[in-house]
Formats: structure tokens, C-alpha cells, sequence
């Protein structure tokens, strides 16, 4: 297992590395509905990247962040209520959120299915669903997939058609944006 408990300064200090210009592009456009103070929640926030990224585009937005790894969250900046949980079981209540962020996280959930039941469960009627993570369809994607099972981890690494197929069966309609060996989705229920 990676030792995300043990990664906070890394991923604080260089986790923004990983997120292309285009990715953040699709997120202040997934972003760009939402009116002021609506609540978002990020999943294997870490150390709250993605919010991060999110605040820049709209920093109105109420932020609520939930990872296993403590030593995570506590880089998160203050503006994010942190949580310890895992995607499988969130402890929030049922229609709490307007939108759920994945920053290359769901690819280290155990159980996708379970998950994704937990995301439409939390969110809102006409809730929204960004994920951001690596196509396994490709070279690169294909080289992080078989690193991460040298370290133990699930690396549930999807191509995005399936993935979109995956995100369908659980109500949403899906738009599949790639780029390169990345990949971005942005889902409405
Ligand atoms: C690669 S980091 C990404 C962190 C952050 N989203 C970012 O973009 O920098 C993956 C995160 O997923 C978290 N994670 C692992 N298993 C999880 C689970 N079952 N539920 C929720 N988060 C999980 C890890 O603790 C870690 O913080």
C-alpha cells in the first residue's frame, strides 16, 4: 500500500504537478453553473489539490474534503472542513452535496461500485461528478497502473469509455474529455 499517512509534504508541495492546463480548464468549466456558497465535497482529497485548483476558479463555494490518510488532510488549507473517511462509507448524510470532486483518487478505491453508490447517495437530485485520473489505454497510463501494483495498490486504472459505461449504470450522463495519457469527466445525475 502506498503510505499516503507519510505523504503529506510531497503531495502539498508537488501533487499540483501532476494536473495539466487542460484539466484545470475542465474544471472551472464544470465549475462555471455553480452559484455562490453551493457545496462541494472532495473524495481522496489528500491534501486538498483538486479544491485548491477549484477555489482559484470559484472560491465562493462551501469546500468539504474526506480521506482515509490523516497525515493528508492535515496540509489541507483552512478554508476545507476535513473528514477521515473512505469513499466506500461516507459520513456525510444523504443529499448534502451539489458536487463531488476525484482527483486522480478513484483509482485507489477497493470497491468502485460501492463508491460511486456512496457519491449518488451524498449527492444532491441534480448533483455533479468531476473526476480527473490516467487512461489505462495508454502507455503512460499503462506504466502508472503497474506501478501502483508494485506498491500494493488496487489500481482500478479505467479507459474512460468504460469508465462513462461504469458512471451510467449508476444514473449519471457522462462527458468524457481526454488528453493524452489524462482524462477528465464531468457527470449530472
Ligand atoms: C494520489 S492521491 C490524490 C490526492 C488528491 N486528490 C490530489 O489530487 O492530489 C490519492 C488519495 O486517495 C486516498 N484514498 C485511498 N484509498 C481511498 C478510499 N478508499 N477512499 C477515499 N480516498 C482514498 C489516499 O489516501 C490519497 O490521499
Amino acid at each position: 500500500m502506498m503510505p499516503f499517512n507519510n505523504l503529506g509534504f510531497v503531495f502539498k508541495h508537488f501533487g499540483s504537478l501532476v494536473y495539466s492546463k487542460e484539466v484545470l480548464e475542465d474544471l472551472c468549466l464544470f465549475l462555471k453553473p455553480f452559484s455562490n456558497e453551493e457545496s462541494v465535497l472532495d473524495v481522496g482529497a489528500g491534501t486538498g489539490v483538486m479544491s485548491e485548483f477549484a477555489y482559484r476558479c470559484n472560491g465562493a463555494l462551501k469546500f468539504t474534503a474526506v480521506d482515509p490518510a490523516e497525515g493528508m488532510l492535515k496540509y489541507a488549507p483552512e478554508y476545507l472542513e476535513t473528514h477521515v473517511g473512505t469513499a466506500e462509507a461516507l459520513p456525510f448524510e444523504n443529499d448534502s452535496f451539489d458536487a463531488v470532486f476525484m482527483g486522480e483518487s478513484l483509482h485507489h478505491f477497493h470497491d468502485i461500485d460501492a463508491a460511486l453508490a456512496e457519491v449518488v447517495r451524498v449527492l444532491k437530485d441534480d448533483g455533479r461528478l468531476f473526476i480527473y485520473d490516467f487512461d489505462r489505454g495508454t502507455f503512460l497510463g499503462k506504466c502508472v497502473c503497474f506501478m501502483e501494483r508494485v506498491f500494493g495498490e488496487p489500481a482500478n486504472f479505467y479507459e474512460p469509455s468504460v469508465l462513462k459505461e461504469e458512471l451510467e449504470s449508476h444514473g449519471f450522463s457522462v462527458t468524457v474529455m481526454k488528453h493524452g495519457w489524462r482524462y477528465t469527466v464531468s457527470a449530472s445525475l
